[in-house]
């Protein structure tokens, strides 16, 4: 790939190439509610953007070709077609009538199938980085329009911040707020596939081991405790229909959830769909101290802190 230079008029640098950033995301309060006849299920979620970013570059070239540094290169992360920046790259170009040529190399600090979002942030990413070098001058809301289509959590990773999340988590409210929130990352030692944690949810369900519908409560109540109340109330308003599905497929998350309470978080879910488990720190010391005993601890593959809110994807410089 081209080495990164100074950025030149309209964010091409003068190799020619455009870098941009987009973050991580966890759901703050995810409700599921019954699963639709297109096969989603209507969602109500607080998604938070925080400080873990993927970094996308692109430059010209014949076609499409797609490589991957950092987490994921192993092969977990496909470099054809099946990728989402591959997809968001054809998308534009039939959206705009250009050719889709371009090389794109996606460097992963964003686990792959972790429930944050990493596929999502590298689309969206994708399409900021290629309207600028294709000079296809999109609106914010033709990027969302093309975004919805890519996934559900794409139009996300585009705006970033906090957001009231709707129908099948693309249809997005803004949250304004200044506060910060800090978290710990406990990411697992393998993913796990957003549909099979939706099947078993809905298996759960309809066995009636769980109740038929959500039991995730209003969202209303984290979001005014984030408006104001000290984090260890936002702690108690935490929840995620999808944490038990994702229990039931991966047991030991559970020595996660209770390595974070045990090592000083006021609080811990399930990241999304899993398995990364998010924890709700006091501030940003905590948030080291937690980490280094999370290290030692060894109930996860990694630990990160981070907080949020942070803006979605943007160009990079
Ligand atoms: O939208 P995305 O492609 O990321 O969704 C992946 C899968 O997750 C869907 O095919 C569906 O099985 C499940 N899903 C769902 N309801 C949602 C979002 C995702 O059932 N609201």
């Amino acid at each position: 790939m081209p080495h990164a230079t100074s950025g030149g008029p309209g964010r091409i640098a003068g190799d020619g190439s455009v870098t941009a950033h987009a973050p991580a995301k966890i759901n703050v309060h995810l409700a599921v509610h019954p699963l639709r006849e297109d096969g989603f299920h209507e969602l109500t979620t607080v998604f938070l953007a925080v400080s873990l970013l993927d970094t996308v570059t692109v430059w010209p070239e014949d076609g499409l070709s797609v490589t991957v540094t950092g987490e994921g290169a192993d092969g977990a992360v496909p470099t054809d077609a099946r990728n989402l920046v591959w997809k968001a790259a054809e998308l534009l170009a039939r959206h705009a009538g250009v050719r889709a040529d371009a090389a794109l190399h996606i460097d992963k600090a964003i686990p792959a199938a972790a429930g944050l979002a990493g596929g999502s942030a590298d689309a969206a990413a994708a399409l900021v980085a290629l309207d600028a070098l294709w000079g296809t001058h999109c609106t914010r809301g033709d990027l969302a329009g093309l975004a919805a289509q890519l996934g559900s959590d794409v139009p996300f990773s585009l705006v970033g911040g906090m957001a009231l999340g709707t129908g099948r988590g693309e249809q997005l409210t803004p949250v304004l707020t200044r506060r910060r929130t800090d978290w710990v990352l406990g990411i697992a030692d393998a993913g796990l596939s957003t549909p099979a944690v939706y099947r078993e949810l809905d298996r759960l369900r309809a066995a009636g081991v769980l109740p038929a519908g959500s039991t995730a409560g209003p969202a209303d109540d984290v979001l005014t405790a984030l408006r104001s109340a000290p984090a260890d109330e936002v702690a108690g308003h935490l929840a995620n229909d999808l944490q038990a599905p994702a229990l039931a497929l991966r047991p030991e998350l559970d020595r996660g959830l209770r390595a974070m309470t045990g090592a000083g978080a006021l609080g811990a879910l399930v990241s999304g769909s899993g398995p990364t488990v998010a924890a709700l720190v006091a501030d940003a010391e905590a948030a080291g101290t937690t980490a280094a005993a999370l290290e030692r601890g060894g109930a996860f593959r990694g630990v990160q802190a981070v907080h949020g809110p942070v803006p979605g994807a943007r160009l990079a410089g």
